[in-house]
Parts: C-alpha cells; structure tokens; sequence
C-alpha cells in the first residue's frame, strides 16, 4: 500500500468511531464534492478534506461545543484540534513532509478559508453538510438549531456553491422548507 492509501485507511478506520452517526459519509462525500468542484484536487487537499472533523471522533481529545460561547470559537479550536490529531496519522504512514504540511495547515484553516485551497474545501466541506448531514442533524438538534447552523453553512458559500445546494432535492418535506427558508432569509443576504 502507498503512503497515501495507508494514511486515507487509517483515517477513515479514525472516523469510523465517531459517536457522531453523520461522520464517516461526510467524510468520504467531502471528498466527492472536493472532486467535483476540482478535479485536478491534489493529495494535501484529497487528504485534508476525508479528515477535516476527525476532531470529532477522539472521544477524549474532541473539542466540546457547550465549553464555548462563541460558535466560531469553538468551530476554531475544533479545525486546530483536527490538525494535531492527523499530524502523527500522516507521519506514521510516511506521507511526504511537504504533503503532511499542507494538509494540516487546510484541516486548520477549512472553516474560514483565505486561499484557492482552502475555499476550495471550505465549499466541499459546506456543500457536503447539505447534501448528508442535513437531516440527520436534524433529527439529532432539532429545527431552530439546525436552521442557525443551515444558515452559518449556507453564508459561508461561494456563488458557485450556493447555486449547487439550492438545487439539492431533500425526499423530505422538512427539509426542503428549510432550504427554502435558510435561501430566502433576509439575514442572509
Ligand atoms: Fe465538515
């Protein structure tokens, strides 16, 4: 097994434990829309984009919502936290210093974004919890949270992405008024 393959077992067989039931689909389907939006993704980004929220599967290490004020604080220490937990996955398998590098410093920065890179997996990122998270967030938080985390998610879109989860067909009613109103509320615009 190559370099790459060995850390991307390694990280999913990560994942795979997170008590977030949600996780290792948004996993694999960030890589998919990272795919989509770029097909050309190269391995820091591919890398960076399966473990994003591997924060959230070390149940010991993990960064806890309620022990934040603040969403964006909180959403933060999780990106860093993620970076130090992939670090030694990557080394450990022998990843290419240079590679290890810039997957760290894009899980770090995935939720704000800043270059090509990152904004790049920052739309993966944003789509993908439309297209399989929605839902089960739902189910789990209920509707006046997830609208406020549909709407965080939804203002943090490029245009191009926004167009494409405008166009994401819920089979559940609940969720498609929810795209409607996270779309059309006025304090997203
Ligand atoms: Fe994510």
């Amino acid at each position: 097994m190559n370099n790459i393959d060995c850390a991307k077992q390694k990280i999913r067989a990560v994942i795979a434990g997170s008590r977030v039931p949600e996780d290792p689909r948004h996993a694999d389907n960030t890589v998919e829309w990272l795919l989509r939006l770029d097909p050309d993704a190269d391995q820091a980004l591919q890398l960076a984009a399966l473990a994003h929220d591997i924060d959230r599967a070390d149940d010991v290490r993990k960064i806890k919502r309620a022990d934040f004020d603040d969403y964006d604080a909180f959403k933060s220490a999780h990106a860093r936290n993620g970076a130090e937990i992939l670090r030694p996955i990557l080394i450990a398998c022998g990843v290419a210093g240079n590679i290890v590098d810039e997957a760290c410093r894009l899980v770090l920065v995935h939720e704000v974004g800043g270059d090509p890179s990152s904004d790049l997996l920052k739309d993966a990122d944003s789509i993908s919890y439309f297209d399989v998270n929605l839902s089960l967030y739902y189910q789990r938080e209920g509707w006046a949270e997830t609208k406020r985390r549909s709407l965080w998610g939804y203002r943090r879109l490029s245009a191009r992405a926004r167009k494409i989860v405008e166009n994401i067909n819920y089979g559940e009613e609940a969720m498609s008024r929810m795209l409607h109103e996270i779309i059309y509320d006025k304090s997203a615009e």
